[in-house]
This record gives C-alpha cells, sequence and structure tokens, in this order.
C-alpha cells in the first residue's frame, strides 16, 4: 500500500475471521485500496493463523477486546454462525463503530436488533454478501430498483445444491454418491443439512424480502423442504417434461394488505427458465417490478473472492458514507409480517407401494394432469394444480394406504 493510500482519513479496518472469506478480503486490502486501511486481524490461534503476505504493521490478535478500540472505524465479522458472531457484532455496534458481516443467520434472525443498534449508535451495517456471494444483489434492489414496486423474488441461492442437482442430472448416481463427492471437493460441509434442508436458503430469501418488499419475515415460519431423497428416476421424469430440478427460494408480496408468501425447497422449472440455467455453485435471483418487469442477477454465490468483492464493496460505500442508506432502509418496525403458503401448482408425485396412486388421488378429488411411466415400482405423476392445503389433503390420503410419497415438486411458472 503506498503511503498515498496510508492517508490520514482512510477508514481503519479490523477482520474478525481470517478464514477462506476473511483472508480474500485481506488480500484485496493489502494489495491497496483508495480510502481504506487494514489495521487489525482478530481469530483464535493466531500462530496458526499467522501469514507472511499480511504487512508487519498489521496487528494480530486474539482477542475481540482489541478490536473494539478507539483507532478501529468499522469491524469485518467473518467467523460465521451466531455464537459469539452475533454478541461481538452487538458489541461493535454499541462501541459506535460501523460493521460489515456475511452473516446470513445474523442478519435474518437478528437484523431487527442489529440494524437498531447502528441507527442508535451512528453506526453502518453492510451486509451484501450475505446473499449470493459475489452477486450485488442488496444493492442492485436498494439503488437500482428503488423507484420500482418489487412483487416477486425468485432465486437459486445455495451453490452446494445447486451442484448435487446439476451432478445427479447429468448422469444416473445416487444422492448419496455426490453428497460425498461434494464434501470430498469442498463444496458441501462436513454437516450438509443447513444446505440440503434449506435453512441457509431460508435465511437469504427472508432477507431479500426484507430489502425487496420492506417486509421483513421470521425466517422460521418460511416452510423449507429437504433435496434428500432424490432419485435418478426423478431427473428422468423431469427431463420428459422439459425442466430441470432446481432448489428454488421463492418470496411475493401479498397484494392489499401485509404478509409474503414464501417457500424453499426442489420444484421442477422449465428448462428455458433463467433458473434453470445456472450450474454448479453459480446463484441467480430474478426480481420482478410492477413498473420494470423481470431484472435478473446471476453469478458466483459462494467462494472466498467473489465474497469478498461484495464485502469490500460495503468497506468502500462506508468509506464513502454511503453505508448510512442501506443501514436505515432495513425495516425494523412493528413485529414481523405473516408468511403465507404460495399460491396453487401442480405437482409432480412419485409414489411407491401403490399401482393406483392417480385413482386415490382422483377419490379424493385431486385429477392427473399427466401419467408418466412408472420406475422402479413407483408411479409418476404430474396433479392438478393443488394449493398447499390441498396437497396436504392429497397426500394425507394417500398415506392412509401402503402407498409412500417418496418425491413430491411442485412445478413452478419461471421466466
Ligand atoms: N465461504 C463462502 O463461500 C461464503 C460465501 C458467502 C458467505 N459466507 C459467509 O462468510 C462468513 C465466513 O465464512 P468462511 O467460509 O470464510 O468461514 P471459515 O473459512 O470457516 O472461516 C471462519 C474463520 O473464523 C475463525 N473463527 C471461527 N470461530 C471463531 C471464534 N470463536 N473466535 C475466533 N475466530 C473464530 C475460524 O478460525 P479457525 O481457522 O480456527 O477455524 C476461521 O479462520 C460466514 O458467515 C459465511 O456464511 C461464506
Amino acid at each position: 500500500m503506498t503511503m498515498e493510500r496510508e492517508a490520514a482519513g482512510a477508514l481503519a479496518v479490523a477482520l474478525v475471521g481470517f478464514g477462506t472469506v476473511g483472508q480474500s478480503v485481506a488480500r484485496i486490502l493489502v494489495g491497496g485500496v483508495e480510502g481504506l486501511r487494514l489495521v487489525r486481524i482478530c481469530n483464535r490461534h493466531v500462530a496458526r493463523k499467522r501469514v507472511a503476505w499480511v504487512p508487519e504493521r498489521v496487528h494480530w490478535t486474539e482477542s475481540v477486546d482489541d478490536v473494539l478500540t478507539g483507532d478501529v472505524d468499522v469491524v469485518v465479522e467473518l467467523i460465521g454462525g451466531t455464537d459469539p458472531a452475533l454478541e461481538w457484532m452487538r458489541r461493535a455496534l454499541e462501541a459506535g463503530k460501523s460493521v460489515v458481516t456475511a452473516n446470513k443467520q445474523a442478519i435474518a434472525h437478528h437484523g431487527t436488533e442489529l440494524f437498531s443498534l447502528a441507527r442508535r449508535h451512528g453506526g453502518q451495517l453492510g451486509f451484501e454478501a450475505s446473499v449470493a456471494g459475489g452477486v450485488p444483489v442488496i444493492r442492485g434492489i436498494q439503488e437500482g430498483l428503488a423507484a420500482d414496486e418489487v412483487v416477486r423474488i425468485q432465486g437459486v441461492l445455495n451453490g452446494t445444491c445447486n451442484f448435487i442437482l446439476s451432478e445427479m442430472a447429468s448422469s444416473p448416481v445416487a444422492f448419496e454418491t455426490v453428497l460425498a463427492d461434494a464434501q470430498a471437493r469442498g463444496y458441501a460441509e462436513a454437516d450438509p443439512s443447513a444446505d440440503l434442508d434449506g435453512l441457509d436458503a431460508q435465511a437469504k430469501i427472508a432477507i431479500l424480502s426484507a430489502v425487496g418488499f420492506g417486509r421483513r419475515v421470521n425466517p422460521s415460519a418460511i416452510v423449507c423442504r429437504s433435496i434428500r431423497g432424490l432419485e435418478s428416476a426423478d431427473f428422468e421424469a423431469a427431463r420428459t417434461l422439459g425442466c430441470a430440478v432446481r432448489q428454488v427460494s421463492t418470496a411475493e408480496r401479498v397484494e392489499h394488505g401485509t404478509g409474503v408468501r414464501a417457500a424453499v425447497g426442489p420444484v421442477l422449472v422449465s428448462l428455458q427458465s433463467r433458473l434453470a440455467q445456472v450450474e454448479g455453485s453459480e446463484n441467480v435471483v430474478l426480481v420482478d417490478g410492477a413498473r420494470g418487469g423481470q431484472i435478473g442477477f446471476v453469478g458466483l454465490g459462494a467462494g472466498g473472492d467473489p465474497t469478498a468483492v461484495a464485502v469490500v464493496a460495503d468497506l468502500l460505500a462506508i468509506a464513502r458514507g454511503d453505508g448510512h442508506a442501506a443501514t436505515d432502509r432495513f425495516p425494523i418496525d412493528g413485529a414481523p409480517q405473516a408468511v403465507q403458503p404460495m399460491g396453487a401448482r401442480p405437482y409432480y408425485l412419485r409414489v411407491s407401494g401403490s399401482t393406483d396412486a392417480a385413482v386415490q388421488l382422483a377419490a379424493s378429488g385431486v385429477s392427473t394432469a399427466r401419467s408418466l411411466d412408472g420406475a422402479n415400482g413407483c408411479v409418476r405423476l404430474v396433479t392438478a394444480a393443488l394449493t398447499a392445503a390441498e396437497f396436504e389433503a392429497a397426500t394425507g390420503t394417500l398415506a392412509a394406504g401402503p402407498a409412500r410419497i417418496a418425491a413430491a415438486l411442485p412445478l413452478i411458472d419461471a421466466a
């Protein structure tokens, strides 16, 4: 970094968490960014983490107290999880510092408290990296679409699921085999539950709902369905139907009132849809505005460098004094708004243990829109459009006998 860039007035940045994203952020800052200077790195077991490429003037510490001192302007929280990340962010904000974080769970579940603290103590809170990694979707919605009225947000927001679903579509391989491969390659965590079962995407779509509609919801109220249990027969059925399987997160603003319709889980989308065209760890977010139509954001949703780009963009916004706008726009007043199920949709079903699933469904008032060839003793069909309640009733009817719903994927409408 040149002496020029070290000039007084540059924002003093303390990095908390020197892992995948933290190291990428440090590399960008050490390379020299006008208006920013890295002054502290905080991580447990510093002796193990210390690297030679960080200049000697940067102070390494194991104590978060060292980053709450007067000579630090912004704390970048990149340790992840809730404990101690949440408490450390609280303390930084209470000390009047600004905070930048990539922590989706903290923003989705504790955003009200954190944004209130930031406003009360005059700090700014940047969270661009908490959704879709390097894709600037928060700023894109908050600033680029500020004059529109966002009515729907759909996204492929979890790279781990997208990698697994893409692999299973390309060859008839078992779910467990692809998952083990994803873990070996570092694409999936040792405990992949948050990704596979939708909790990661649930937090992200809750954040997008707050940003897009100004409607804050309790993330836990958004129903998630897991991608576990999908088999090659489902991917073959998807191809027959001209569709791809994707884990899609959807949020729609309820018109004429309050609330949000939202869901996360595997669905069938047309192969022509932009949602079907993201591969591997790419993310896509489609935002429908009442005035401007649909805007798409696509790019790398994970990885140290892409995510670090979003973190440093937040730091630059704070350095320019632009971070207050994002901090002030996040809705914090009142109770979270109600989450409702999505509207009526057809469902692809794979049913085992019964050869007359269609007849049983018809008896309970659910017509079959299309029958597919069976696979391994299973019945595969597409129902007529069902509301969530009708779907529950229909599956309840089947489950009363020997039938088991082995897979149930809604077919969704997406551009
Ligand atoms: N990686 C991505 O692609 C990505 C994308 C978008 C968002 N994010 C988010 O970015 C954040 C960081 O993710 P990451 O992938 O960089 O995680 P990571 O590689 O696991 O790094 C976390 C770092 O924090 C340190 N740490 C953890 N707990 C600590 C504690 N109690 N005290 C001190 N240091 C502690 C870890 O130290 P040790 O080395 O000792 O474990 C590690 O260096 C998370 O919120 C994540 O959800 C990540």
